[in-house]
């Protein structure tokens, strides 16, 4: 952890003035340097104050994204044990990818604050302006069989939930398999990525993508998005999203670890799950029918009823929708 990072954490742990000379004693550096720093992050946008003899204080966070910013919110010992922070990028996902093509250890976080090739499920784009939503993807190794990789796109559901509740206090619900929905609208999308041989995963990307301070969604989507923004009517902090999203994470992964299913999560999946006992439509690539949608099973696979018959279906293969749109 860099000098800065840490100067941001001790300003934002405390409730009135941190002083300088401490700083520099508790870390063994320079006056001048935390004095850099301190500029440093007042270019940035923080508005810090400082009172001779007293020291420095925080007065107003405001919503940025630095390699810095993130790693004051990252939760310490959790999943995440590296920060890659890209001011634009293409894809966090690509970026991810190439990361574990060259030999990235698991647990690294990639974030951009714009991405000019954001990618979607099913080929299409997403669209990732600069400066208002969340753009993350994790970089993991599990040592699991490859068919159980599409799990981890399950609970990642559940962590943005839990993460956007804790902050924005928000409720949101989930519509299987991984989109977060609130007030019947999409407000995250996740994307997984594997590179797998037979038996081995070599690595997983999961790449989050959530709508945060977006005052209006585009024309082409605005019937079926909507930001934290939108739903609060205040701005909120990227970077609080995207530690408790990462706290979350890590406490559900770790449970999927445990046991390498679903079982300690599908409960509380299927509580927060669109359409829970509902009629749904299924929508497969050369047919689609009407079932009643029962919840997910231990594998994340959705079970339905179909003409009095349980079925169970893949993510990979079917979306699935509400009988009257999009939920
Ligand atoms: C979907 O809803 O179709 C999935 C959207 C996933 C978007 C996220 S944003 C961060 C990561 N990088 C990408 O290019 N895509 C994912």
């Amino acid at each position: 952890m860099d000098i800065k990072t840490r100067v941001l954490m001790e300003l934002k742990g405390a409730d009135s003035y941190v002083s300088g000379q401490d700083l520099c004693e508790r870390w063994g550096v320079s006056r001048t340097a935390v004095w850099k720093v301190i500029n440093q992050l007042k270019s940035e946008g923080y508005e810090i104050d400082s009172v001779t003899n007293k020291g420095y204080k925080l007065t107003k966070l405001p919503d940025i994204l630095s390699k810095s910013e993130i790693e004051s919110v990252i939760p310490a010992g959790g999943i995440v044990n590296k920060v890659i922070y890209f001011d634009e990028t293409d894809s966090t996902n690509t970026r991810a990818k190439l990361f574990g093509e060259e030999g990235m250890a698991d647990g690294a976080l990639v974030v951009a604050d714009c991405q000019n090739m954001g990618k979607g499920r099913r080929g299409k784009s997403f669209t990732s302006p600069r400066g208002q939503s969340v753009y993350m993807t994790f970089l993991l190794r599990p040592d699991i069989p490859p068919v159980r990789a599409s799990m981890i796109t399950i609970l990642s559901a559940m962590a943005v939930r839990s993460g956007l509740r804790e902050i924005c206090g928000i409720d949101t619900l989930i519509k299987w398999p991984n989109d977060v929905v609130a007030d019947g609208k999409k407000i995250c999308g996740i994307l997984t990525e594997m590179s797998a041989e037979l038996t081995k995963i070599n690595y997983v990307v999961v790449g989050i993508g959530i709508n945060v301070n977006n005052k209006k969604m585009p024309k082409d989507i605005e019937n079926v998005a909507v930001s934290a923004r939108m739903l609060t009517g205040r701005e909120q902090g990227r970077s609080l999203i995207i530690g408790s999203v990462c706290k979350w994470f890590g406490a559900y992964y770790h449970k999927f670890l445990s046991t390498l299913d679903l079982s300690l999560i599908k409960e509380e999946y299927n509580k927060y799950l669109i359409n829970y006992n509902k009629e749904v439509e299924i929508v497969k690539e050369k047919e689609s029918y009407r079932a009643k949608s029962l919840g997910i099973d231990d594998e994340g696979r959705l079970l339905v009823e179909r003409e009095g018959k349980i079925e169970a279906v893949l993510s990979g293969e079917v979306s699935v929708r509400g009988v009257y749109g999009y939920v």
